[in-house]
């Protein structure tokens, strides 16, 4: 297949856990694959014949688990998966360590999502097989970025010097953390960080970003006309009810931000206006009909990035 797809037999058999697990070189990689995919899909109709793909869900999802599945029958794979912990052996008690363990016998390539903070990280420890991070808690989720990053891509043409504005609930909200992290390695990027106060980005990230690049600019506010003004992208975020400790916060934050038609007139023409979607009252749906709001198609490139990417972790590309 053609010249672009060199340099992925690097990805072959590994696992998938934080978003800085693939260089800047393997994203982009995996974008033109993905976009090859996506313009010759019988071309890679076939590559996953006799693979075995498992999802274990220990968290609800519709998009992460259903664009994984879908990828894999689209290569020509098959599927396993446990969408409940309730209906698996975890109700009875048994470890995370065990699961994986027996998992990876009976499939090539596990998705795992769960609650905990660093729950994939340990499963990876475990696996003898490629092992991808659905969403640890409030920690990462990194095909959430694969999908961002390759959509802002298609729709800028670059990744580079773009202002960036992330609005709600940025405390919580993992995509924002493993999405904030990849792109700050990136050149010229400026982040408008929109958010209540309690609702912040973690300060460990913060710091992590302005470390990692100290010509990073980085803009904290709770007003979010401020950021829509500036913005080459908005990346509006669900406040994550589970993760609250008590139900009147939640109450008093969920609807700090609604973007709706009317606050868009005063954002640019050629904005993005993204979000990891599930959508609750943050977006109006009065805003799906602007052309700025591409969440759908963004939701349907993270189907065609996961088949370059399962393709590339079983090294079939
Ligand atoms: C996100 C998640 O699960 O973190 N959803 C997704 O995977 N697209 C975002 C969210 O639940 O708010």
């Amino acid at each position: 297949m053609g010249e672009g797809k060199v340099g992925l037999s690097s990805l072959k058999g590994r696992h998938f856990v934080d978003a800085l697990d693939l260089s800047q070189a393997e994203y982009d990689l995996l974008f033109s694959l993905a976009e090859d995919i996506m313009e010759s899909p019988q071309d890679y109709a076939h590559c996953c014949s006799g693979k075995i793909l498992a999802t274990i869900f220990y968290e609800p999802s519709t998009r992460t688990r259903l664009s994984f599945e879908a990828a894999m029958l689209r290569l020509g794979g098959r599927v396993i998966t446990v969408a409940d912990a309730a209906t698996s052996s975890v109700a009875k008690g048994e470890s995370l360590a065990d699961t994986i363990r027996t998992v990876a016998g009976y499939a090539d390539l596990i998705v795992l999502r769960h609650p905990k903070e660093g729950a994939a990280k340990l499963a990876a420890m475990y696996s003898p097989v490629p092992l991808i991070n659905g969403g640890d808690g409030a920690r990462e989720h990194p095909t959430q970025t694969l999908t961002d990053l390759f959509t802002i891509k298609r729709y800028k043409g670059r990744l580079e010097g773009l202002t960036v504005a992330f609005c709600g609930d940025l405390r919580y909200g993992r995509t924002v953390h493993s999405l904030i992290r990849a792109l700050a390695l990136r050149e010229g990027i400026r982040f408008i960080l929109i958010s209540p106060a309690e609702l912040r980005l973690p300060r460990a990230i913060v710091e992590e970003i302005l470390e990692t690049n100290p010509g990073l600019g980085l803009v904290e506010t709770e007003d979010l006309e401020v950021g829509l003004s500036e913005a080459d992208v908005l990346y509006m975020t669900r406040i994550q009810k589970e993760r609250f400790f008590n139900e009147e916060d939640y109450i008093r934050l969920r609807d700090s931000y609604i973007l709706t038609r009317r606050k868009l007139e005063g954002a640019k023409e050629n904005l993005l206006v993204m979000h990891p979607l599930p959508r609750v009252t943050e977006i109006t749906h009065d805003v799906d009909e602007d052309p700025r709001a591409i969440y759908f198609q963004q939701a349907r490139n993270g189907m065609f990035v996961r088949m370059a990417l399962i393709a590339s972790l079983l090294g079939v590309v």
